[in-house]
């Protein structure tokens, strides 16, 4: 079962480094709508082009995530010992469920943001929408982001 095991382990490292370019893409097109808004100055193509990256990426996250989960030792442990048990462990809960959940959530958000900036008339509104969208996604990813297993390795 070698195969397997590669693709195993590349799935959860593509997922694990992936997580660092959402951060900082999705910190990035946040600032950036940010004070654009509060200098109130007139939307661009490249304002443009860094809401869709933003998107493609926590899109392409959204993919890895859902083939991390089922190749996930926490989601098979859930399996064997059943789902109330595993919600009364910390860890495979919040792996199962509370940061699988929460990060949907933020990609949900992220796509609303996209739409719906686009068809605002005025640059103004455009980027107030991804402000609030945007920047709610972001303090979601920063809240259910594991951060001993990023950083502690
Ligand atoms: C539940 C699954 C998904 C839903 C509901 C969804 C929905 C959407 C929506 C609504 C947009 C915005 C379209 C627009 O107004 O421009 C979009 C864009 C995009 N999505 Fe997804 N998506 C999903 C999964 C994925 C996955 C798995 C990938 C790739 C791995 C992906 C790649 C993209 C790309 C590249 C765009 C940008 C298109 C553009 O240039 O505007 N999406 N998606
Ligand atoms: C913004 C989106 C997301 C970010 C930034 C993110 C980030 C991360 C990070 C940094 C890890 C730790 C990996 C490691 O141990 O090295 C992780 C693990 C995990 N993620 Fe995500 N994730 C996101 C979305 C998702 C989604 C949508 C799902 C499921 C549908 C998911 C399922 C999982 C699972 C099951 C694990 C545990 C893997 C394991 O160690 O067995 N993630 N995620």
């Amino acid at each position: 079962m070698l195969p397997n095991i590669n693709i195993k382990i590349m799935i959860l490292q593509l997922h694990s480094y992936w997580a660092y370019i959402v951060l900082l893409v999705l910190l990035v097109a946040f600032a950036n709508a940010l004070f654009a808004f509060i200098k109130k100055r007139s939307y661009k193509d490249l304002d443009m082009r860094i809401a869709r990256f933003t998107l493609i990426i926590m899109h392409f996250q959204l993919l890895f995530g859902f083939g991390v989960y089922f190749v996930s030792s926490y989601f098979k442990s859930a399996k064997a010992i059943g789902m109330g048990a595993a919600m009364k462990d910390k860890t495979t809960r919040f792996f199962i469920m509370e940061h699988p959940m929460v990060m949907i959530l933020a990609i949900v958000l992220v796509t609303v943001g996209f739409v719906k900036h686009k068809k605002q008339p005025v640059s103004l509104g455009r980027f107030k929408t991804l402000t609030i969208y945007y920047g709610i996604a972001l303090l979601l990813v920063l809240s259910r982001m594991p951060w001993g297993q990023l950083f502690g390795k």
